[in-house]
């Protein structure tokens, strides 16, 4: 893809700094008040790992405290000294305020919260918000935070991705609802694939394709490794990254809508996918499923199990499909998917245990990354 980048090349390049638009955020967040107009009335809502004197998340849910109906926002950030990328200007909020600390700004996370009308104007908003040093550097795993958690109804923050197991699980322990942004990958993680198989957690309203616009601060990214971005008004680089999705566990409308799809002859017959009307939907030798290798492909009156793209996650609507597990790895072994006999894996090298194949024309084929469902 030319106008993107994956995550690979942000990890190399520069780790977990890259921000979330305002945009992104307020869509996502509409989806869930469409589907419930009180889904954040009188909650507590928490943005961990956040930079709340310019993030997005913070700006979003205090211009629209009233409208949300929060009881209590509370954002806090990570210390700058313990950030991989460590340049770092504080602004004129904090260095104009009474308890600003040359040192605390460096070493300590802060925490903003906004609950009642400091400045008595008649609303509540961000001209309200109350900021602190925390004691300690702001990490999400500190006692601190993890009070702040335990306080909070929802959590909802772009974590850093390289903890993303990590942070994930700090929710779950803890029960609480949460709207995070991750990367496509963690859905095949051994941490999140049960979760997702067993609907307690899902992916947001925002669909897969496109990636996302993220905003990349100035010097965390080479410009001239990147092919296309845009520099906004405070000289950040806006550059669209690809496999950024919202994991939730809040509601909304578009998983519940069923896919429209064929029938098994119909798709033979029509289906705008060239490989489907010339193979057909090959059974698996190692499993009793057969391979559908496009969502769209999906045979809407087969009755058996399916193995489908991973990305079948994006419109997956569990009042129509059931998911059994996924077929890669120590998941798929788990699943009594039969090992390769060596001879096989002579005609093809790339065939692993725990994946499924099928035969073509003699030749072993393992087809990219699937996972299996069954119609309801
Ligand atoms: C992907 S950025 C997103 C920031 C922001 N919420 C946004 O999108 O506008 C993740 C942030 O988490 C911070 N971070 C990294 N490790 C952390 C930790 N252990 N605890 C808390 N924050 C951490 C990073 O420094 C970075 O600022």
């Amino acid at each position: 893809m030319a106008n993107n980048i994956n995550l690979g090349t942000a990890k190399s390049v520069k780790n977990d700094e890259f921000y979330t638009q305002y945009s992104d955020i307020q869509k996502e967040i509409n989806a869930y008040l469409e589907y419930n107009p009180d889904v954040f009335r009188d909650k507590v809502v928490l943005l961990p790992c956040d930079d709340p004197e310019w993030s997005n998340f913070t700006r979003f849910f205090a211009q629209n405290f009233e409208r949300l109906g929060l009881k209590k926002l509370i954002s806090t950030s990570y210390a700058v000294e313990s950030k991989r990328f460590k340049d770092y200007e504080p602004t004129l909020f904090e260095t104009e305020s009474p308890i600003f600390d040359v040192d605390k700004t460096r070493t300590n996370g802060k925490i903003f919260i906004l609950s009642r009308d400091v400045n008595q104007n008649g609303h509540i908003d961000i001209d309200d918000l109350e900021f602190e040093y925390l004691e300690g550097d702001g990490d999400f795993r500190s006692l601190e935070v993890c009070k702040l958690r335990d306080e909070s109804d929802i959590i909802v923050t772009n974590p850093p991705f390289s903890l993303f197991r990590e942070f994930l699980n700090w929710i779950m322990v803890a029960q609480k609802q949460f709207l995070i942004l991750g990367n496509f990958n963690a859905i095949h993680y051994k941490e999140v694939f049960p979760l997702i198989r067993d609907n307690k957690i899902w992916t947001g309203n925002k669909n897969f394709g496109g990636g996302m616009d993220m905003i990349m601060p100035k010097g965390t990214f080479d410009p001239t490794k990147l092919k296309k971005y845009r520099i906004d008004e405070r000289g950040n680089i806006i550059q669209n990254i690809m496999g950024v999705i919202w994991f939730t566990n809040i509601d909304h409308g578009r998983r519940h809508e069923p896919l429209s799809l064929m029938t098994m002859k119909d798709n033979l017959r029509y289906s705008p996918h060239k490989e489907v009307k010339e193979k057909g939907y090959p059974h698996y030798e190692n499993y009793d499923a057969i391979d559908v290798p496009f969502t769209d492909a999906i045979p809407s009156d087969y009755d058996g199990e399916m193995g489908v793209p991973t990305t079948f996650i994006d419109k997956y609507c569990p009042e129509q499909f059931t998911i059994i597990g996924c077929a890669e790895g120590d998941s798929g072994k788990s699943l009594g998917l039969k090992p390769f006999d060596r001879e096989l894996k002579k005609l093809n090298k790339s065939l692993r245990d725990g994946q499924l194949f099928y035969m073509d024309n003699g030749m072993p084929i393992k087809p990219y990354s699937r996972i299996l469902i069954r119609k309801k």
